[in-house]
Formats: C-alpha cells, structure tokens, sequence
C-alpha cells in the first residue's frame, strides 16, 4: 500500500512486513527517510530533521541560515556536481560540457499495478492487486531531463521493485554517465556486506566484510553478469545472522555490466546504489528520446539472510519465471556433455536414451558439437546446421529414434557467438563485436557476435527456427562462452559506442524473447560456461540456469549455498555426474537440490549404481512439490563449517519437510546435533525412516542427533518428516 501525507509532504510504501519512507523536502529534493521494519506511524517529519549541514557541505542558496545540505541528507536518487559528494545515482553530461545535474520534486502518481518497461525483463503481476505503484516526476532545470523514479511494492510478498526512466524534454542533446537504478541512503554503517564472487567451475560463494568509511562495492565490465560477481549484495546488521537481524537485499534484473557498491561517509550512513556500470556505458538522448534503466529487486527482512531468501525466492517464483514451465513439471534430463564432449554420433546417443529410459529419465539433452564441422571447440559457431558425419541422415533420424524410446529431446546453442574458421564468419567478417584499427582478442577461439546489429540477430534467429521448427526439440541450452572485450558496433556513430554493452544486451534479450514467443513450449535452460550469466534478467527468460560446470558435489555445496541467498532450488541446474570420487548417494543428493538431472554415461554405471539412480528418480519425483515449492532453510552453512553442512525445505504449511545434511570432512568424536527450522512448534512430524514421533518443538529446540549417521568424509543423509495429524 502507497499513502501521500498531502500535508508533511511524504510518501510511505508499506508491504506487509517493511516500510519505506520519502519526503518531498526543502527547495523540492527528495529524500529517503526510512527503510526497514514495518512501522505503523504516519507522523514522520521529525526523521528528516536528524540531518544537518556540516562545514564545508554546500547549501542551497535559498537556504540562507545554510542549514541543511544534500551533502549529507539521505538523497533519494542523489545527482552529481550539486553538493552531495557521495555516488551519484544520475550524472547528466550537458552540451555546455559538465556534469552539474540536479533534479527536483515536479509531481507524482500512485496507481494499482505495475509500469512496463520492456523490452527489459522486469518483475511481472499475476493481477493488479499484487502490487502498488508510485511514480514521483522530477526535472533538472537546465537540461530538461525529466527522470521519473519508479517504486512497485508486493504487498504479500514484502518486496519493492525501482528503476528510472530519463527523458530529454530539452532542446537540447546530453549524455546520461550514470544512470543508476535504486540508490537508498541508510542512517548507520553497522552493517556487514555480503555479495557473491566467484571464478568459472566457482560461482557465486558468499563473501562478507563490514562496511568501512568510503567506497565498497562490485561490478562487472565483461558484457555478462559473470561468474565473477553477480548482481546481488545484502546488507546485514552487525547483530544479524542467518535467522535474525535486519537483512536489505538487493539485486538487478540484468545480464550485462552492473555495480553495486556502498559508500559509507563521514556522519556514518551509508548509501548503496544498484545499476548499470556507468564505466564504459553512457547514453546519448536527443530532445524528444528517453532512457529506461533495468529494475532493481529490494527486500527487506527482519529475519536476517534467510528471511530475505525466502522472499527472494517467493517473489522470483510468483513474479519473475514464466511460461509452461512456471508451474508444470520439468523434464528429468540427462544431458551428453560430461558423458562424450565432442565425442559421439547417432548410436552412442540412441545407447545413452535407450539406457536413461530404463532408469526413469525424460529427456536427452544433445550438447556441443552436433553442428558445422565442429570435433572440438575451434570452429562452426555460427553455422548451425547438423553435422550429418557425425548424426547420418540428420537430426529428424536421431530425434525420431530418441522419440521412438519414449524420451524427450532437447538441443544446444551458443548463438550470440561466432568462430573465426566458421561459413558464417568467413561470410560475415564484420559482424563479430569490434572496434576499428584493433586486432580481436581471442578466447575459447572464438568471438561474440554482434547482436545489437538486427540483421545479425535476424540470422541467429532464422537458422535457429529453421531446425527447432522442423523438428520436435523440447529444450534448449543457451551458452555463452565468453566475456567481451574490444566493445564497439560497426553500425554505431563514435558518439554512440560507448551505448554498446547496453545495446548488446538488448539485443540478446530480444532474440531471447523471440524464441520463447515463437517456442512457447520449449523449456529453456541458460547457461554460460556453467553460471557466467546466473541472474534476473536470464531467469525472466529461463525458469532454470545451469549453475556451475563444476559437478562435484562437495564442491557444488559452497556454490549453491551462495546462490540460494537470492535464487530459488528450481532454478538451479543440477546434475549427477561422474566428476568425482564421491559417491552418487551424495552426488544426488546435493543434485536434489536444484533442477535435478544427469550428466554421464548410463552405460557405465555398475548394476547397483543403477538401483542407486533408480532409487533417486523416485526421490526427484517424490520431492518434487517440496523443493521447488517449499521454503529453504540453510542450517549449517559452508561459508561457516567445514565439516558439516545442512540444508532442510519446509512446504508452505508447514506440514512436511526434508532435511539434507552432508559431511564434508568426518569429526572425530564430537555430537552433531542438527537443529530443524520453520517448523510449527505444536504440530508432530513423524520420521518417515523410523516411525519416530516429535514435536515441532523438539526439533527445533533439542534438534536431531545425526552423530553417528553416515558420517565419513563425503557422505550424506535425507530425512523426511511428516505431519501426524
Ligand atoms: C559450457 C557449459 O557450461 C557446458 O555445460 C557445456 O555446454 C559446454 N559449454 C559446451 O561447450
């Protein structure tokens, strides 16, 4: 719910659990009084009078007692070279050549609903009631950029959606440089960052550190989201932790260059501010054009990080996925890459169908390596019709085959890429991403192809359509290989190149939403060399990412623990596969987390590790609702313990739940009692592998003894309990 106190001047967005509050101050600044905790007041103008000027701090010049100044109020979308010296959320390069921006209250609308802003990938409302909108318009002067600050808040949910859109009412051309999406001040810098690093086969591991005086933040500059930070930063209350404590999340619906950073200032407050990266990004608005920033996701929650995940996690499943595979049941696949690289032909993938018939799957997935002339990863992006050497007869043989065997089928692409020793390259030499007088760097021997261009995209997407059309193909894997450099579009004017990294990812969006429009039924899973591109903005396109190209389950715990803080089980792909010694037990049981699936040769499992699969895909379905529905709690995590670490989901009502717990390392000697979470207190749950009999109470008070249960390096147990009523 939106209220406007006509007279205090301020706005207050509440959802069932937080409140945000705005005030149209002094002079027509906008400041941002309060995030947090739902509060019931409606008198709030004492929160802006906290603030006051400092020396040195520039005051307007209508403040003739130089009593307040933007330099240390909490701005609510702060602007460059006007007196706040801390992160601009706007900078607007003016033709007289500075960036002096300052935009001022000019009026507002409030509505059920939510604004559009496609083509970006944004959160979307079942029905209007979901959700209230508050747009505040505002004007700088002098430029005529009229920037209007979007806030949609979920009211059950408890979540709040902003993004900014600029629009050149001048006369006059300009340069947005900084164009961020939310920027949100908050009175202390009690807080511990925490925000998700990672490297290729090593994605998203959680990092924490308290907040400093100065700048602290993340970013990426490689055309992706990357392995190596993603769009997701959580601020935690120093006396927080997994269960309690103030918890704000914050995350971007957006694939290509962000920042998220946190500057904590002189009086002690800090301001975070999400977006676009304005390195190597800025925009140029002719009179009459506008620009519309990518959505930022804010939660906050009282219940420290596992509070925030959870509404992450309801939030993204209710407003973010789409299509069939929102609600219906995903295909269990098992997918060739780890089972033959580049190395197969028509049989040796009828023998892995046949086999993952037997053992309960539905669907083989055909990864790299099926087109042009490609044996191995030099060469053919870019030229995707079938290589009959390797698939005789061609695609309709082997899927009929595969069909035939009662399995579905589904296929690989990488299509905003291009290899040099390619048919389409050798056609097309300027349509690889470069820029003039400079050699390409190579890596993966390959380059991006250039999809801000709509005749490059308008290729991609016939050859694609001409065999997902003729053929029936149920899932695709998008990959993405490489990150960007030598940025720059042929088609681009020199005052427009820097426009490119945006651009890029524009055009992949839109050749992404012209596939799943025209395949509706096709599952879609993104991937980029395991999760180099694991965020909103795929998600908006892609129930399910591939997580990580690193399948060992020990390692994978570190891995997926981080990606839960924002993303939910069902997104996350997850496979059994041969990668190491650990057994399949655990193997699976850490792939039961996510998306569930198999990346091997079937053929090569002995007959009791067969049993062993057999047994796991009547778990898959049988948890099914559970994890992809349910609530997760992290009990021991990773980042804390490494000995042990748990994990449990618990089902909306409370009624049953299933708790994973893996031992990392063996402890000699030392009681392991795990404590349940997310129980009903008075309700008893019985456990399905004894009969035993406890209350919610005792399991989450007195816990369970897992002491002596499958305890040697690697191994792991589920259990299951039920409601008795
Ligand atoms: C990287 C992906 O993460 C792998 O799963 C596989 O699809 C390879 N690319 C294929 O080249």
């Amino acid at each position: 719910m939106i209220t406007f106190n006509e007279e205090q001047k301020i706005f207050k967005l509440d959802t069932k659990t937080s409140s945000y509050v705005i005030e149209i101050f002094k002079e027509n600044y906008l400041v941002n009084l309060y995030y947090g905790k739902k509060i019931p007041d409606i008198n709030l103008k004492k929160l802006s009078e906290r603030y006051r000027s400092a020396s040195f701090s520039p005051c307007n010049p209508n403040d003739k007692n130089e009593e307040y100044s933007v330099d240390v109020l909490p701005m609510e979308y702060s602007c460059s070279g006007s007196g706040d010296f801390r992160i601009a959320a706007l900078s607007i390069k003016n033709a007289d050549g500075n960036t002096v921006t300052d935009i001022r209250y000019t009026g507002h609308r409030m509505y059920k609903g939510k604004p559009d802003i496609s083509p970006l990938p944004s959160l979307y409302l079942n029905n209007d009631n979901e959700a209230d909108t508050l747009e505040i318009y505002t004007i700088d002067r002098v430029t005529g950029a009229k920037a209007t600050l979007y806030y949609t808040v979920f009211n059950e949910t408890g979540a709040m959606a902003k993004s900014v859109r600029v629009e050149n009412t001048g006369n006059r051309a300009f340069e947005i440089e900084k164009i961020y999406s939310s920027c949100v001040d908050l009175p202390s810098m009690d807080y511990d960052l925490i925000t998700l690093y990672g490297r290729h086969v090593k994605e998203r591991c959680r990092e924490q550190r308290r907040l400093a005086h100065g700048i602290q933040g993340i970013q990426s500059l490689r055309g992706a989201s990357s392995h190596n930070q993603n769009p997701f930063a959580a601020l935690l209350s120093s006396d927080g932790n997994e269960d309690t404590g103030d918890a704000y999340g914050f995350n971007l619906i957006y694939s290509g260059n962000f920042e998220i950073s946190a500057e904590c200032d002189y009086q002690g407050s800090t301001r975070l501010i999400t977006g676009i990266n304005p390195a190597d990004f800025s925009w140029h608005l002719e009179p009459g054009e506008a620009f519309q920033s990518p959505e930022a996701v804010l939660v906050y929650s009282d219940k420290g990080l596992g509070g925030m995940s959870r509404i992450f996690h309801r939030l993204y499943l209710n407003n973010l996925i789409r299509g069939k595979y929102k609600t219906e049941k995903r295909p269990l696949l098992i997918n060739s890459w780890e089972a033959a690289y580049f190395d197969f032909d028509t049989e040796k993938l009828v023998s892995f169908a046949k086999e993952a018939k037997e053992l309960g799957f539905d669907m083989l997935v055909m990864d790299d390596g099926w087109f042009g002339v490609r044996n191995d990863d030099t060469n053919s992006l870019g030229d995707w019709y079938v290589n009959e050497k390797k698939l005789p007869g061609g695609l309709g043989v082997l899927i009929d085959r595969v069909n035939a065997l009662g399995l579905k089928f589904g296929i690989w692409y990488e299509p905003e890429m291009i290899s040099p020793d390619s048919d389409l390259f050798r056609a097309h030499p300027d349509w690889c991403v470069h820029v003039k007088n400079r050699e390409n760097s190579i890596a993966r021997h390959q380059y991006v192809l250039d999809v801000s261009r709509e005749d490059v995209r308008e290729n991609i997407f016939n050859q694609m359509y001409s065999v997902l059309s003729k053929y029936k193909i149920d899932y695709v894997k998008w990959d993405f290989n490489r990150n960007i450099s030598e940025a720059g579009s042929a088609l681009l004017p020199p005052e427009r190149q820097q426009e490119f990294f945006h651009r890029f990812i524009m055009g992949t969006y839109q050749l992404m939403d012209r596939l799943t429009k025209t395949f509706p039924d096709i599952l879609l899973e993104n991937c980029s060399g395991g999760g180099g591109r694991f965020d909103p903005g795929m998600l908006y396109y892609s129930p399910q990412i591939w997580t990580s190209d690193n399948t060992d389950p020990i390692e994978r715990l570190s891995i997926q623990f981080g990606t839960s803080l924002c993303y939910p089980a069902s997104t996350m792909g997850a496979h059994v596969s041969d990668s190491s010694r650990t057994g399949y037990e655990t193997k699976g049981n850490v792939a039961l987390w996510g998306t569930f699936g198999y990346e091997l040769d079937p053929n090569k499992l002995t007959d009791s590790e067969k049993d062993l699969v057999k047994q796991q895909v009547k778990e898959y379905h049988k948890y099914y609702e559970l994890i992809h529905c349910g609530d997760l709690y992290r009990l021991i995590d990773p980042y804390f313990d490494s000995y042990k670490c748990a994990w449990e989901f618990v089902s909306p009502d409370k009624s049953e739940c299933l708790v994973t717990s893996v031992t990392i390392r063996r402890s000699l000697y030392t009681l392991y009692i795990l404590k349940l979470k997310g129980l009903d207190h008075d309700k008893y749950y019985k456990n399905e592998a004894d009969g035993e009999i406890y209350s919610g109470a005792l399991l989450m008070s007195a816990g369970i003894n897992l002491s002596d249960v499958k305890n040697l390096d690697g191994e792991s147990v589920k259990i299951y309990f039920t409601e008795v009523k």
